[in-house]
């Protein structure tokens, strides 16, 4: 709370923040394994409501009520739940996609969203596989046309996958895994990604060319990216004309990454011979030409539908929201991969002193603006720079209207004309924290695992000024009877008084409600 006293000072009141941790209700809003609320509920103490199939009006006005939201792919998390959930802490995706959940919008509400990208990959590269199969053989066709009552051997006639090439377009996990298993068809595996180096993904098998390459050499191409405007529409009209004629195509990623107006034409002209897709851009589908379309097989997204993927999903999400709550780890977030080291118990008294510092420039400056930089220096700090911003920008914002972290601490500062940067020095043997704006500079360091300001301006503290606590802070002389006199009337003790260059600052037992008669006197409270 920031409030101003009868005589103009500042008092600033620090609210203790956990980073991310208190997360006693959580809400699943689709279908998961049952591991996933056992390990919440047993593991870490939470309160646990599963609503499968939850409809969005009924999602938007109970997420006020949890701390923590599960999702799989069919719970949108759009900004206005983001925004509704006013406690939401964290959202996590027990699955590897996150394009249901609006992740800036959740960033700016200092909400982390958190997936398990590893924990389905087999299951959607075997459905890859099974797709592949399937259109060679047209498996799914021929067993519907028996279940008709039919015979058709004429009509189901296949073609062999020895031989043949396979395009990969996304050579992560799943690509990755899909080329293992298709050379055991003996197919060639060629492709692309624009990440992975063509050394590393020779070492399972796949030659990598550029897009314009692949296109004519391929009888199968599948896709394994994430949907991005890089992707979205990857194989459309241009890119089917550039194919051999008959290719054949399989989405088990998402939908659009295959232009799906651009794959009718192609099916429809011949130029494309079969489609196997899991996904699609709209879910369920209304419109049926796709999936009417006798080359097409298609499935209701059940990459990822396995009791394997499901077990192993749930449990990773659940144990990862575990972690968070026990402060033990941070896994799997991805809008705020700095946190993942301030997690670290080594890391929380830094994160302190960095909003303790912050709090401080706030209160001796009269206006915080432009560049805020904090230095770190040594060893020990040389890879803390990103959330020790954070953690600075968490105290100069004093806004408490707004729900600041460690998530979007810098976002609002950058909103207001503050931006904060990091630099390591690794000249000082001290391990200590520096941050520099509008003229002044504040350093800080840890005794023990208390922060402690060891410098304001260019001079030293004879010791430092424990950061815990109230601080009393004049830049005129003080009158040490008087202020004994005023705490003792109080209720207050001095514990210490501290000189610096311009700057006096005394340690005191507790907060004083009336400063009027202590000049220009700030008060902080840590
Ligand atoms: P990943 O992040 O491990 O791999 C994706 C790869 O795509 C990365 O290596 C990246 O460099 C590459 N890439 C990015 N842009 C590219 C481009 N323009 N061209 C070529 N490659 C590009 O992801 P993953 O775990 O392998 O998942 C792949 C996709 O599968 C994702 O879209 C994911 O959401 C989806 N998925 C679907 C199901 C399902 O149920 N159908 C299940 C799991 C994952
Ligand atoms: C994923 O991205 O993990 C998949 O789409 C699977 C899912 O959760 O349905």
């Amino acid at each position: 709370m920031r409030v101003w006293d009868v005589t103009g000072s500042l008092s600033l009141r620090i609210r203790r923040r956990r980073i991310m941790s208190d997360i006693t209700r959580v809400l699943i809003s689709d279908s998961l394994a049952s591991a996933c609320a056992h390990i919440l509920r047993s593991q870490g103490g939470i309160e646990v409501t599963e609503s499968p199939g939850l409809s969005p009006q009924d999602l938007l006005s109970q997420i006020k009520d949890y701390d923590g939201l599960i999702v799989r792919s069919a719970t949108k998390v759009t900004a206005d739940v983001l925004t509704a959930g006013s406690r939401l802490k964290v959202v996590g995706r027990a699955g590897t996609g996150v394009d249901n959940v609006d992740v800036d919008a959740a960033t700016k509400n200092g909400i982390i969203v958190m997936n398990t990208p590893t924990g389905n990959s087999i299951s959607a590269a075997e459905l890859t596989c099974g797709l592949i199969l399937s259109l060679s053989r047209q498996i799914p066709q021929a067993a519907s046309s028996m279940n008709q009552g039919k015979w058709d051997r004429k009509k189901y006639m296949g073609s062999e996958l020895y031989g043949k090439t396979l395009g990969i377009l996304g050579l992560g996990r799943i690509g990755k895994e899909v080329a293992i298993r298709m050379q055991s068809f003996q197919m060639k595996t060629i492709g692309y990604d624009p990440i992975i180096p063509p050394e590393v993904t020779a070492e399972f098998g796949v030659q990598q060319f550029s897009l314009e390459e692949i296109w004519g050499q391929c009888d199968y191409i599948t896709v394994h990216t994430p949907l991005l405007p890089s992707t979205t529409g990857l194989i459309n009209d241009a890119a089917f004309a550039k194919c051999k004629r008959g290719v054949q195509v399989i989405n088990c990623a998402r939908g659009g990454i295959i232009d799906e107006a651009a794959l009718l034409r192609a099916l429809e002209s011949g130029q494309c011979g079969g489609a196997g897709l899991d996904v699609f851009t709209e879910e369920p589908p209304r419109d049926r030409a796709l999936i009417d379309h006798p080359l097409v097989i298609s499935l209701p997204h059940l990459g990822a539908s396995t009791h394997e993927a499901q077990n192993r999903c749930g449990e990773e999400i659940a144990l990862q929201i575990v972690d968070v709550v026990k402060e033990r780890a941070l896994m799997g977030a991805v809008n705020a991969p700095a946190l993942t080291k301030a997690f670290a118990p080594e890391t929380k008294p830094w994160i302190k002193l960095g909003e303790a510092l912050g709090r401080l420039l706030r209160c001796l400056l009269p206006k915080v603006n432009g560049e805020i930089q904090v230095t770190t220096t040594g060893g020990a700090l040389k890879n803390y720079g990103s959330f020790l911003c954070s953690a600075v920008a968490i105290g100069i914002l004093q806004d408490e209207d707004k729900k600041v972290n460690l998530v979007n601490s810098c976002i609002f500062a950058k909103e207001i004309g503050i931006q904060v940067t990091s630099r390591h020095s690794g000249d000082s043997a001290e391990t200590r924290l520096e941050v520099s704006g509008g003229g002044l500079t504040l350093v800080g360091g840890l005794s023990g695992d208390l922060p402690g300001l060891i410098q304001i301006g260019p001079s030293r503290f004879r010791s430092p000024v424990s950061l815990e606590g109230t601080l009393l802070l004049w830049t005129e002389e003080t009158n040490l009877p008087k202020l004994v006199e005023v705490l003792a009337a109080a209720g207050s003790q001095l514990q210490s008084f501290h000189v610096s260059g311009g700057y006096n600052v005394a340690e005191v037992s507790a907060p004083l409600s009336d400063l009027s008669s202590l000049g220009s006197c700030q008060q902080i409270s840590l």
